[in-house]
């Protein structure tokens, strides 16, 4: 049956959509054949339930961690204004210009999916004045962020980080102490294999001056190097010192070094930063092109690479970022942080050991065996015991298999004989033993030998 002809122009113009979506093929087809299979988009990946656990391990090591050292959390949006990373992170990064998520909304505004979480959390602080109330701001996030990266091993499209950052401190010890805090976290989680690179970017006194002497020196290089670096040898010069492209790296490698061009305050606070992760007993490596792929630093930059991850080898990166937040519309305040990958820290790990999803089995055997088997699951997951009962009504050979996959510790059998003889017989898994338990004792011994 056909509408054309009756359809008011709200209806089509609510059809038209769906019309040119991928949707209207697969609707056309109505009944045929197969349904198509929808799967995850390309970059983006599921987080099985064998590898929580070990998700769990890195959320709950950041949550004890940075505790102690005065951190609380802040959950912001997970799609902001497009200005606000624009401004935020640089027009000429790679991040803003080629990989973020924009849309439209339906009223006009251009909304961005964020592609890191500095500039949201900067935006909270000073919407809220968080600052007002807390001079000394120590917040940390945990959630998803969007790129539209080359998906590879360790690089999605969706990946979440852990974001740690510290406003209101102009002091070194607060670059040192987020260094060490960095490490602490990796070390807490279980990494024993990294290395810490470090750099300083000077900041809007001794910038000018090197981005000039730096540009002279890429003019006459420029016809060797690639179409990127061409470009950004008059937009952004920086940008060039982490240019990935094979052929260019050795030109870079002999390009001017920011550290031989800082300011004398620059050049005290990262001295002062080097001296403080000596004491603290933290080795780095001075590396002088890493600027970073993000144009709100100034002074401290810093990453830990791991061997172990391949090409997309960065666990973890931050910096000092003084200005954002008054380039973002707020107080002039200091600001410092990092964030680490957490699926790069996943891949480092080794994967987590079959958990144990429950201590009692429960295994009625007979029709009239189902109530009291399900009145005692009810009051022993009251009791707090983790208990799983199999409803299905499978052999008794199925039902051991089972339980000896969800790593029970106890099974208990209710069976035609058990019931003639008002008992319930307990299998204790490890040991392969099994006892007559009395119907009126079952809970308390349950009970007593799971501790629940
Ligand atoms: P970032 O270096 O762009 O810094 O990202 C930090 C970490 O996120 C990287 O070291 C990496 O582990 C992970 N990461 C980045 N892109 C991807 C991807 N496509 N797939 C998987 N993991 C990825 C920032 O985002 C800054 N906001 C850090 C910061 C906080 N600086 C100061 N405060």
């Amino acid at each position: 049956m056909s509408f054309r002809g009756t359809e008011s122009a709200a209806m089509a113009a609510s059809r038209r959509p769906m019309l040119d979506s991928p949707f209207s093929e697969r609707l056309s087809d109505g009944d045929e054949g197969e349904p198509v299979k929808i799967q995850a988009v390309r970059g983006t990946r599921d987080i099985l339930p064998d590898e929580i656990p070990t998700w769990q391990v890195l959320e709950e090591a950041a949550q004890r961690l940075l505790g102690r050292y005065g951190y609380r959390e802040i959950r912001t949006p997970a799609f902001e204004e497009t200005e606000l990373f624009a401004r935020g992170i640089g027009a000429e990064t790679d991040i803003v210009s080629k990989e973020m998520y924009t849309f439209d909304d339906r009223d006009g505004s251009s909304l961005t999916l964020r592609p890191e979480a500095t500039a949201g959390i900067v935006r909270a602080v000073i919407e809220h004045n968080l600052m007002n109330t807390d001079p000394a701001l120590k917040v940390y996030g945990l959630g998803p962020m969007f790129r539209r990266e080359r998906p590879q091993k360790g690089r999605y499209r969706q990946f979440h980080q852990l974001d740690v950052e510290a406003f209101g401190f102009t002091s070194p010890t607060i670059d040192a102490e987020i260094v060490e805090l960095a490490i602490a976290y990796l070390e807490a989680c279980g990494v024993e294999q990294h290395e810490l690179i470090l750099n300083s970017v000077g900041d809007g006194r001794c910038r000018p001056g090197y981005v000039e002497v730096l540009r002279k020196a890429l003019r006459e290089r420029a016809s060797e190097m690639c179409g990127d670096c061409q470009r950004r040898i008059e937009t952004n010069p920086l940008r060039v010192l982490d240019c990935k492209v094979p052929a260019d790296q050795a030109i870079v490698d002999q390009l001017p070094r920011f550290v031989d061009h800082l300011c004398p305050e620059c050049r005290d606070h990262f001295g002062e930063v080097r001296r403080q992760l000596e004491v603290l007993g933290i080795a780095y490596r001075l590396n002088h092109r890493l600027v970073r792929g993000l144009d709100y630093y100034v002074r401290t930059t810093f990453e830990v690479l791991s061997g172990e991850l391949g090409a997309q080898n960065s666990v973890l990166g931050g910096g000092r970022y003084d200005g954002l937040v008054r380039d973002l519309g707020g107080p002039d305040v200091a600001g410092t942080g990092f964030a680490v990958g957490l699926e790069r820290l996943a891949l480092l790990l080794p994967p987590g050991e079959g958990q144990s999803r429950c201590d009692v089995f429960l295994a009625p055997l007979a029709g009239a065996a189902l109530d009291p088997a399900l009145l005692l699951q009810r009051d022993l997951r009251r009791a707090g015991v983790r208990t799983m009962l199999d409803p299905e009504g499978r052999s008794f050979k199925s039902r051991m298999k089972q339980a000896d996959k969800l790593g029970a510790r106890l099974v208990a059998i209710l069976g035609e004989d058990e019931m003639k003889r008002g008992v319930w017989t307990v299998r204790d898994m490890a040991r392969s033993e099994q006892e007559d338990v009395p119907e009126g004792q079952i809970l308390d011994h349950l009970k007593e030998k799971t501790n629940g």
